[in-house]
Order: C-alpha cells, then structure tokens, then sequence
C-alpha cells in the first residue's frame, strides 16, 4: 500500500475496490472500482477527497507512508457522495486540518451526511483561488455533474485539472494511467460510466468543457479509474466526452426485449432482419441475460432503440418496466424509436413501449407491432418491416445531423 507519485509532490493515496459490482446502489460496475484521493506537499498539505468508508485503512496507512497524517493542513471536498467522504470523519479526527474546503452546496451535503458542527469548514466560490505556497488551487463549481455540491480543483502550476467524477471509470488494477491499456478497453469503461452515472447532465458536461477550455490541462486525476497523464491521453478524454455529451446520433441499433414464450425473442431477431435490410448493423439484448447497465453501455453506440415485450398484467414485463424506467431517467436523446411484443388477449404492451419511447423524445417512424400468440410469417414480416423502417430513418437522421 504505498502513495504513487503522479507528480513532483503530488501523489495519489486512494484506494483499489476489486470486488465492487453494486455502484451507487444503482449502475453495475463490472470491473470493480478505484475511490482515487490526491495529496499536494508544499507549504501547505492538502488532501483531495477520500474513499468510500470500508477503504478507510487502506487509504489511511497509504497517506501515512506519503506524510505523517497529523501533517495534513487542508482538506477538499470536491463532491460529498459518500464513495468520496466515505473516510472524511476519520481523516478530520486523526489529520486535525486547519481547513476543509468545499463548494456552497458541499456544505449542505456535509452537514446532512456528517456530525461536522466543530469542523473547520469553508466554502469557496466559483473560480477562487487558494494559495498553498509555490502552487495555488483554483476551483471551478460543476453543478450537477453530477450533484449540486460538485467541484473540480486546477493547479495552474502542474497544469493538473483533479476532477473528481468528471472523466472517471469504473476499473479496479494496479495501473494507474490511461495510457497503459489499449484505447478500446478504455473508451468502452469511459461510455459505460458516462451512460451510466453522467449522461443526464450532458448540458452541464458541455458547459463545463467550455469554462475549462481555456484552462492549460496536462494531466487530468479522475476520483474513478485511470489517470490521463499526458497530452495525447487529456485530449483523448476530452474529445470523447465532447462526442458523448453531443449524443450525435450513430447507425446502429439497440433491440432490447423480454419474452416470456419465445415469441417477442423471435419479433426481436425478425426486426433485427429488417435492420440489417436497410444497412443498420444491430445488437439484440435479453433482460434475462443483460443488466440495465450493460444495456446503457451499448446504447451509447447505438442511434435506434428497439423495445420489445410481450402483454404482462395489461402491461409490460418488470424487467422491461424497470429498463424503460432506467433508460428515460438518464435522458437519451437523438434516438430513433420502435416497439414491439406479442400477446394473448388484451394485447397492451407494444403500445405501451411505444408511448414510453416517445415520452424520451424518440422518433417513432413506424406504428408498433404487435403478433397474437407465436408470430408468424405475417406477423415477424411485419417485424421485418418494422426493423427496416428505423433503419432507413436513423440512416436519415445520421445524414442529416
Ligand atoms: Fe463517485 Fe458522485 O460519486
């Protein structure tokens, strides 16, 4: 458990959660995680963030072997979710800081979280700056991305943006950089986090690239994941999130579904024809075989949604209520939509899914479909059908945007 020097001075004293698959409560995270804090040494120590509450130990004896605990000056708190303030009453008790620093709204998280009366708490305003000797921290509030208290800290001097959830990734290793995996592994982490966790604050991600455009970054510290050490990595994160905030509209279609019999399964692949009819490539995905989080993952390659269920109760399947539920509280845009199932009797589900798509914003450009017991050629051909009219409209959509 040693501190790594990240910079001259600067060293990265957080913790690695490897068996970590629940996070937040909400999103899986299938890599496990890292809860990363940051330590500056000079005239004045200051401590980053912390780790979630189990990581305590680990974190502290890490910290310790970088500076006696009783040296620490400062801390901040870039964001109060307990993932990073987990450790926060430990560290005051044992560290005794002269100050804690945190953004307007951070002050209210921490009085609701903490019995924190007698701490020395500050709050700092957009922009201000805090000299801590030969380097100065200038802090720059990211509300709601992705809480209201959120913050991001700049150290002009090591040209160093540590920014806490923004840029990070749900990875759990022994490496610390991004630039030592392939750009693949690590887009795919980038898009399953930002799907996940970011994507309902797009506006304010793009907002927040704007008001850090002018700031000189070389290395960006994420609180999550891997450090972007360098230019070419810097811009890689920068660029990607620019694109994911943009939510430009991509040819490919996401067909998700839950079948009870089989027969909304064989809607889902008759659509999945029709798709590749109009030139869409596709990926179908079960709920009983794919997390919500996985689903959101490739929903971030993909322009078109297709959802199927069978009619359940007069309504939808649960797995398929809770996908839907999931999906629109994290605000899709762009996309082209189309629904499907089959029924019984009363036959309510396709109509459901379509209102539900169109309550997101979705272009719906064909009526839903629905088959009577198991589908047939009628039935899946109008499944077909169904595919190829989103495929020709998302390729539409492409071009035009
Ligand atoms: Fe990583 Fe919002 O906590």
């Amino acid at each position: 458990m040693q501190p790594v020097e990240i910079k001259k001075d600067i060293f990265w004293v957080g913790a690695v959660d490897y068996d970590n698959r629940d996070f937040h409560g909400y999103s899986l995270s299938p890599e496990g995680t890292t809860y990363n804090a940051y330590l500056i040494k000079d005239e004045k120590n200051v401590l980053f963030d912390s780790v979630s509450k189990a990581f305590t130990g680990v974190m502290l004896c890490r910290l310790a072997k970088a500076i006696p605990l009783e040296k620490v000056d400062y801390i901040v708190c870039n964001h109060l979710e307990l993932d990073h303030a987990g450790a926060l009453s430990e560290l005051v008790a044992r560290c005794k800081p002269e100050k804690i620093f945190c953004s307007q709204m951070g002050v209210q998280s921490m009085q609701g979280y903490f019995d924190c009366k007698d701490w020395p708490v500050q709050a700092v305003k957009n922009g201000e700056i805090l000299r801590i000797g030969s380097r100065a921290i200038q802090f720059f509030e990211t509300r709601m991305l992705h809480w209201p208290d959120s913050m991001v800290s700049y150290i002009p001097e090591d040209k160093l943006l540590i920014s806490n959830d923004a840029f990070g990734q749900n990875i759990s290793s022994t490496v610390r950089y991004a630039d030592e995996v392939s750009e693949e592994s690590l887009l795919g982490v980038v898009e399953e986090y930002y799907y996940n966790i970011v994507l309902p604050y797009s506006p304010q991600v793009t907002s927040a690239l704007k008001a850090l455009g002018g700031l000189d970054i070389e290395m960006i510290a994420p609180d999550h994941g891997l450090i972007f050490r360098d230019k070419k990595s810097v811009g890689f994160i920068l660029d990607a999130y620019a694109r994911l905030a943009e939510q430009k509209p991509r040819k490919r279609a996401l067909i998700v579904y839950d079948s009870m019999w089989h027969s909304t399964e064989k809607m889902a692949y008759a659509a999945a024809s029709g798709l590749e009819e109009a030139g869409v490539p596709s990926r179908i995905m079960s709920l009983k075989h794919n997390h919500h989080s996985h689903v959101m993952a490739e929903l971030s390659r993909c322009g078109a949604v297709l959802a199927g269920s069978p009619t359940h109760n007069n309504g939808i399947m649960p797995a398929m209520a809770a996908m839907l539920t999931y999906m629109k509280g994290l605000r899709p845009k762009n996309r082209v939509g189309g629904a499907f199932g089959s029924y019984g009797w009363s036959g309510e589900g396709p109509k459901l899914l379509h209102e539900w798509l169109e309550s997101m914003g979705m272009e719906m450009p064909a009526p839903f479909v629905k088959t009577q017991w198991a589908p047939g050629h009628e039935g899946l051909g109008r499944c077909h059908a169904l595919g190829k009219a989103v495929g020709e409209a998302l390729t539409a959509k492409v071009n035009m945007f």
